[in-house]
């Protein structure tokens, strides 16, 4: 991949772990702790598509609030929960080589970016709870522009921060649609499949598939 002047993360399931919450609460949860992690996101997910269609917008935390009262339900769990399962999603853990990744990709001088559906004050906080700030240029929340990813409203504020090309992207995200998003909307997009997950067919296939951060050192 040449010519590439920034690197821009998604976040939530990119950089950290959003089944973490649920996972550390899997003592009271029990066994049920993985599909109701994995219902809460995909809740969360179709309500910001949802929103941003319904021209509705709510910021993400709301979001991952509403979700997460339909997600408990559905799963039967203690309402009691919901606060303590809340405020470890504020502090998601990040996945084992962010940190190290980060700091190659900062010595060889990127520009590096998190551009992400989170608010600023839900990133502002992964970040310092995880010991991440000395990484970043740039945090880019889509409350910016006020409508959720895949929309080219998103994928445009890097650009006009840096006043760099599409192409000069390097994209990173876990999430096909987002891969896809962004690969549609011009960049270098770049698919974490951290397990073993089948793409999208929505007219774009990643530039590069890597199974982890660490292989992304190998490509930029
Ligand atoms: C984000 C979601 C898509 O961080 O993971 O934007």
């Amino acid at each position: 991949m040449k010519n590439i002047k920034a690197i821009i993360f998604d976040a939530y399931g990119t950089l950290f772990d959003v089944n973490s919450a649920a996972e550390k609460c899997k003592d009271k949860i029990g066994n049920k702790w993985e599909g109701f992690a994995n219902y809460w996101r995909t809740t969360q997910l179709e309500y910001t598509w949802l929103r941003s269609l319904m021209n509705r917008h709510k910021d993400f935390w709301q979001i991952t609030k509403d979700s997460l009262d339909k997600s408990m339900k559905a799963f039967d769990i203690n309402p009691s929960m919901k606060n303590e399962l809340l405020d470890l999603y504020k502090v998601l853990s990040p996945f084992n080589e962010v940190p190290e990744v980060l700091k190659t990709l900062k010595e060889k001088k990127y520009k590096i970016g998190i551009l992400s559906n989170g608010t600023p004050a839900l990133l502002n906080e992964l970040i310092e709870s995880n010991n991440l700030n000395d990484f970043f240029d740039s945090v880019f929340s889509i409350e910016e522009v006020g409508i959720y990813k895949p929309s080219s409203k998103v994928y445009d504020m890097p650009i006009k921060k840096y006043r760099i090309q599409k192409e000069q992207v390097a994209f990173l995200s876990a999430n096909t649609w987002d891969v896809s998003g962004g690969g549609n909307y011009g960049y270098n997009s770049i698919w974490v499949n951290r397990s073993n997950n089948i793409f999208d067919n929505l007219d774009y296939k990643p530039s590069n598939e890597i199974k982890n951060l660490k292989q992304l050192l190998d490509i930029v």
